[in-house]
């Protein structure tokens, strides 16, 4: 991966990334700072020290350039002290708005889109070196996608992309927009990986796409399904998890390959509903029905009952009535989610739900949400009793970032445990027997 100009581009310069929104991305920036590494460049800790500032941006929900705009104001000061700082948009906003944040903010000295980022120091050279100011935001809709996971120094748990893109089209969401054409990576290329990790003392990978249900080898070599028991098969990795699953893609072959591997793929599914009313799901065109959801759901229950499930959910999409509303109550209070990541419905560019009509007034939208996560709210503790008193395997994952002597690790439910414990158990799999259970944490204890 190293540039034609040669490994030394960077010539110590410092480079700052601040990171905003899904896993994807901060994966993205990982791959940067590797990448910057690779040419001589060096992580500043703050973006005060740094010669390059780059904004990882997110476009998916509200304000993004606005977020974007008023970060970079608070680095006028410094560009005016510092002159050479140069400041970069890369993510789905530099995908978004291109060469239009150039003019909209003199501060901005380049923007990288989304298919960028391999490039990066190249076009650090051209910016600082060649003092050019542009928007490199080509995508590469058809190309294949082969890379190799860069990450500096891997800890217990890992991110490894298995898919670029999304073609589904669900008409609230810009990421097909921002990050283009679905594309799968080589499933020896995968594998190759997820190996090449375990020797860096990875003990879990969590297999990342916007939808790697649809994971397709262009090779011809396989599906998601025989992606995950090659990886589970074939690999020595411990755990594996994966993100985000389609319910209108889950299928019975997926649920085979979590059962055959449970020992590996655990007790936790991500299947995000977005909304419990059929009208809702159609307008939204996520490509199934509240039953069909639930039908998937029922039968992911049946074949494990320890599975813990979590989703997101949207609420104030356009003609949402009060019923409507209520049926993804009614589907909360159904299913009994771990975790319910909830957002209110914002409309972005591109998107189809641009021209929908009857929209929802923000003061019921706010309402919705209020009353979604107060519900939510409700449930959770009996929710999460059930692991009060067992004991649970947890893969031990590192000191918690509140307190440095509690040890922080996750169950097979995907449920957070927070225990006592010295830090040679880091990257351990241990019993713990759960004291206190409460929603986003448990406490767990070393038995003795
Ligand atoms: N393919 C991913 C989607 C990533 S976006 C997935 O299925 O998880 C993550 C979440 O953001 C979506 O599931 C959705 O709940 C939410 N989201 C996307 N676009 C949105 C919008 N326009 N308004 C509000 N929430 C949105
Ligand atoms: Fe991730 Fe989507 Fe946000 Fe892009 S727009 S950073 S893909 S959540
Ligand atoms: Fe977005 Fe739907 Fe794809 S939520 S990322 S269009 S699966």
């Amino acid at each position: 991966m190293n540039s034609l100009l040669g490994p030394n581009i960077g010539r110590g310069d410092t480079v700052f990334i601040s990171t905003y929104g899904c896993q994807m991305n901060e994966h993205d920036t990982e791959r940067m700072y590797s990448l910057l590494e690779n040419h001589n460049f060096i992580q500043a800790s703050h973006a005060e020290d740094a010669d390059v500032i780059i904004i990882n941006s997110c476009s998916v929900r509200e304000k993004p350039v606005h977020k974007v705009m008023s970060e970079i104001g608070t680095y006028r000061p410094l560009k005016q002290k510092k002159p050479k700082l140069k400041i970069g948009v890369a993510g789905c906003v530099g995908q978004q708005e291109g060469k239009q944040l150039l003019k909209k903010n003199p501060l901005i000295d380049f923007v990288l889109g989304t298919g960028a980022i391999d490039i990066l120091p190249d076009i650090l050279h051209q910016v600082r070196d060649e003092r050019k100011r542009s928007a490199w935001t080509q995508i590469d809709h058809r190309g294949p996608y082969s890379i190799n996971t860069l990450i500096r120094n891997p800890r217990v748990s890992s991110f490894v992309n298995i898919t670029l893109g999304c073609d589904n089209f669900c008409s609230f969401c810009i990421v097909p927009f921002t990050r283009g054409r679905e594309k799968s990576r080589p499933f020896s290329e995968l594998l190759g990986d997820v190996r090449q990790l375990v020797g860096r003392g990875v003990k879990e990978v969590t297999l990342l796409g916007q939808n790697v249900n649809s994971y397709k080898s262009p090779d011809g070599s396989g599906g998601f399904p025989d992606l995950l028991r090659a990886v589970c098969a074939e690999t020595d990795i411990q755990r594996v998890r994966y993100t985000t699953s389609h319910p209108k893609d889950f299928n019975n072959e997926v649920l085979n390959v979590m059962i055959k591997y449970q020992n590996k793929l655990g007790d936790f599914l991500h299947l995000p509903a977005q909304s419990g009313s059929s009208k809702i799901l159609e307008s939204m065109n996520r490509g199934y029905t509240r039953e069909e959801y639930l039908e998937k759901v029922q039968a992911v229950k049946a074949a494990n009952g320890e599975m813990a499930l979590s989703t997101d959910i949207i609420v104030g999409f356009p003609g949402e009535t009060e019923e409507d509303f209520d049926q993804t109550l009614s589907l909360l209070a159904e299913i009994k989610y771990e975790n319910v990541y909830a957002f209110k419905y914002s409309p972005r560019p591109f998107t189809k739900a641009l021209k929908l009509s009857d929209p929802v007034p923000e003061e019921v939208k706010d309402r919705r949400l209020q009353k979604l996560i107060e519900f939510q709210d409700s449930l959770a503790p009996e929710i999460c009793a059930k692991y009060e008193g067992r004991v649970l395997d947890v893969l031990v994952e590192g000191p918690s970032r509140t307190n440095s002597k509690v040890l922080t690790g996750r169950t097979t439910h995907n449920k957070v445990v927070n225990f006592l414990g010295a830090s040679d158990l880091v990257g351990k799999i241990l019993p713990l027997k759960i004291k206190h259970a409460a929603p986003f944490a448990l406490k767990g204890e070393v038995i003795a």
